[in-house]
């Protein structure tokens, strides 16, 4: 399963590669809203070079002819930049268009199985079910993202789940066990993936155990 961060801030983007288990970013327009982002082609090609890996960036246009300007912009900034499509109808079209021209796209806003069979129907690269928004309005988020792999698997579609919207490490360890290809996560919740209080207290326990031997082998 890959690894995502979803942020536009370069400080949280450089904190998780050093990590070295990252594989892409993905942003959105209220992601760049939030870093506070004013010259937008700069930005996605500093993510791109702080990261080896596919980078989403969304385009703002809801029109085909719109969507297919941006897209073809977007992909100029670097080889890595996916381009990130809503699952709206004339997002459709214009993913069966770029994807026909090799583009490599997102489509975002998923929140239901038939969404994203038609999203990769139309040759996206990427599904991004929101798993958390779903959680929010009292439905299973996790429940998509089953029901989406099966689909996926009845008919050997290639694209790529990309797990979104994950607020906390439990959905992590669903998407894991679930089968999503990818997960796309906040700072915080790549922070968790690596902790555990037992982690943490058998290693203070050791380095006391330790440091209590060394005392010893000194003392004698
Ligand atoms: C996905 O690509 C989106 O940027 C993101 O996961 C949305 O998450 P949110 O529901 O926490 O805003």
């Amino acid at each position: 399963m890959k690894f995502f961060i979803d942020t536009a801030d370069l400080n949280e983007i450089r904190e998780a590669a050093a990590l070295g288990v990252l594989d892409g970013v993905t942003t959105n327009p209220s992601l760049m809203a939030k870093a506070g982002v004013t010259d937008f082609r700069t930005h996605y090609l500093r993510i791109c070079e702080l990261v080896d890996g596919d980078v989403s960036a969304e385009v703002i246009s809801t029109d085909y002819e719109g969507i297919l300007r941006e897209g073809r912009d977007l992909i100029t900034i670097h080889p890595n930049i996916t381009v990130k499509i809503p699952m709206i109808r004339e997002g459709v079209k214009a993913i069966r268009t770029l994807a026909a021209e090799g583009v490599k796209i997102n489509c975002t806003l998923i929140f239901n199985p038939i969404q994203a069979l038609v999203a990769a129907k139309a040759g996206a690269k990427y599904v991004s079910p929101f798993i958390g928004r779903l959680d929010d309005i009292g439905q299973d988020g996790m429940q998509l993202i089953h029901d989406i792999r099966d689909i996926f698997d009845n008919y050997g579609i290639e694209t790529q789940i990309l797990a979104a919207s994950v607020r906390h490490n439990q959905h992590l360890l669903a998407c894991a066990l679930a089968g999503s290809d990818v997960v796309t996560m906040p700072l915080s919740v790549i922070d968790s993936m690596i902790k555990h209080p037992l982690t943490d207290s058998g290693l203070q326990k050791f380095l006391a155990d330790h440091a209590k031997l060394t005392e010893q082998l000194k003392s004698k």
